[in-house]
This record gives structure tokens, sequence and C-alpha cells, in this order.
């Protein structure tokens, strides 16, 4: 079943969403709610199990505030909503906010630090690898890396390839296979970590991947993801890509469904860091 999106994570994207929409052109609730439709529609083949779009009552809650702030006009005649000249200067203040450092290496050294010290009898399952990104810093610090994709994009489909040709002198401490997450049953229950980079926004079936990590994972191992953040700042950066992440509160709802405890996350920049335990 398809689900709308609520909470204090979406309220803060469609904040500045619907700030961007109204810089555009003054819009009618209904435009709005369209232009949202129309524009996270592409992201559809990648979450097939999720609802894209926010809950109507999250958009009334967010116009609502955006106009007690006097960012926004409601509609007079017309029934447009307009953005007001201090909209204009929040827009143009939030986007300041784009000069940043590069939040995904940020993302990755927090996530290192989270690890601790590397070591070869350490076993850490990177998920979605790709061309290796996480691996290979963590063979680098010595641990013992396996790296899965399920080469699911065209993009994708030589990237292992390219992981494998990059490994060079880790070569001993990295592999890298082919597989779905959900399919893959080797080290079941006996990996120390599982880790992950700007994959599981693109999982079909998020909720089955995280289930399947829950099982990979041995008791007291943990799961370490970075994903883009659900945000002002995500948003900015990755327009409405980074939608398909999920937000901290459902990221807290499909840990805890999965049976991972003790969750924590850290913000960096338009990157979101989540941690969490199997018991
Ligand atoms: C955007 S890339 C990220 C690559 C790399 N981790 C990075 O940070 O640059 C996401 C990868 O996740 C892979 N992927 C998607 N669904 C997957 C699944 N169910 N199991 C394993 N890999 C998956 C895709 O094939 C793709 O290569």
């Amino acid at each position: 079943m398809r689900r709308t999106r609520s909470g204090p994570s979406i309220r803060q994207f469609l904040k500045h969403y619907l700030l961007v929409l109204l810089a555009e052109k003054g819009h009618t609730r209904a435009q709005m709610v369209e232009q949202i439709k129309q524009r996270s529609g592409g992201n559809r083949d990648f979450r097939a199990s999720g609802m894209l779009w926010p809950a109507g009552a999250e958009i009334n809650t967010v116009l609502a505030s955006l106009a007690a702030d006097g960012l926004v006009t409601p509609p007079k005649r017309g029934h447009r909503w307009r953005i007001t000249d201090s909209g204009r200067r929040a827009l143009a203040a939030q986007a300041e906010g784009e000069e940043g450092t590069n939040g995904k290496e940020r993302a990755a050294e927090k996530l290192i630090e989270l690890l601790g010290p590397g070591s070869a009898d350490t076993h850490v399952l990177d998920v979605g690898t790709g061309q290796g990104f996480l691996a290979l810093k963590l063979a680098e610090r010595g641990f013992r890396v396996t790296g899965i994709d399920s080469a699911c994009f065209e993009y994708s489909k030589d990237s292992l390839d390219k992981a494998r040709e990059q490994a060079g002198e880790q070569a001993g401490h990295v592999e890298f296979r082919q597989a779905d997450v959900r399919e893959f049953d080797e080290s079941e229950g006996g990996l120390d970590y599982v880790v992950s980079s700007q994959a599981v926004h693109c999982m079909a079936d998020q909720s089955g991947c995280v289930k399947a990590i829950h099982r990979l994972l041995k008791p007291g191992g943990r799961f370490v993801c970075i994903d883009y953040l659900v945000g002002p700042l995500g948003f900015l950066r990755h327009g409405f890509h980074c939608f398909l992440a999920m937000s901290r509160e459902e990221w807290v709802e499909v840990l805890l469904e999965h049976g991972f405890t003790d969750v924590r996350m850290y913000e960096l920049e338009d990157f979101l860091v989540v941690e969490c335990q199997k018991p």
C-alpha cells in the first residue's frame, strides 16, 4: 500500500520546496500539489514501495507556517499563493548554505570514526558498493571488506569492474561481488558491520533491504549508513532526488520494525549518517 509521507523532516523539506515553487510564480494550492507530484514522478521507479509525495495536511501546515512567518501571502483574488520579499530573502539565505564542503566525504569520515580502528578480523559488508567508495576506504584502514552491488541500473553495470581495478594494493582486504542484498546469504549472521553509502535511497524495496541487513549481522553487530538528508540542504544540492532517501523519522520506524536498537543520527551538510545495532 502506498503511504503519503509526513513528519518534521518532510515539513522542513516542504518549507524550502514550496518557497522554490512560489519564487517561480504564484500558484494555487492545487497547482502546488500537482507540481510536487509531477516533479517527484521521475523518482517513482526508484522508490516503488514508498509514496513520493507529502500528505496534503503537511502542505496545509507548512503553507500556514510560511504565511505566519510573513514569507508567503495567502490567496486573495485568483486563489494564488505568492512569495513575499522576505520569502525571497529567506530563500537566498538558504541558498548560501549550499556553498559548503563535500558533505559525502565528511559523512564518510564520520562513518569511519564510528567504526573505530580497522582489523583484518573485523568483517564489513558494503551494500550498494558501486565503484567501492566506502569499501576501498575501509580496506585501506585494515578492515576485511566485501562489497556487493546488484548492478541494477544502467550506470552501475560496470561499477564492480571499476571497483576491482581500483582495489590495487588493497586487493587482499577487499572483494567485490554482484548480489542483491536481499538474496545475499554468505556470512549470514556473522558480519561485524554492514555499511552503505548513497545507496538505500535507490533501493526499490528499502524495508526488505534493511530486514536483510539485520539478518546478515551478528548479534551486537552494527549497521552504519550514509544517505541524502531529506531537508533544505539535501534539496539545494540534489533536488527532488534527495526526497527518495528516508527521512530521520522514517529511518527510526524502519530500523525499529526490523529489530535494530540504539539508533543515532548525525547530519553532515546534505548527508545523514545513521547508526544502529542488532541486539
Ligand atoms: C548511487 S550508487 C552508490 C555507489 C557507492 N556506494 C557510492 O557511494 O558512490 C547506488 C548503488 O546501489 C546499488 N543497489 C541498488 N539496490 C541494491 C540492492 N538491493 N542490493 C545491492 N545493491 C543495490 C545500485 O546498483 C548502485 O550501484
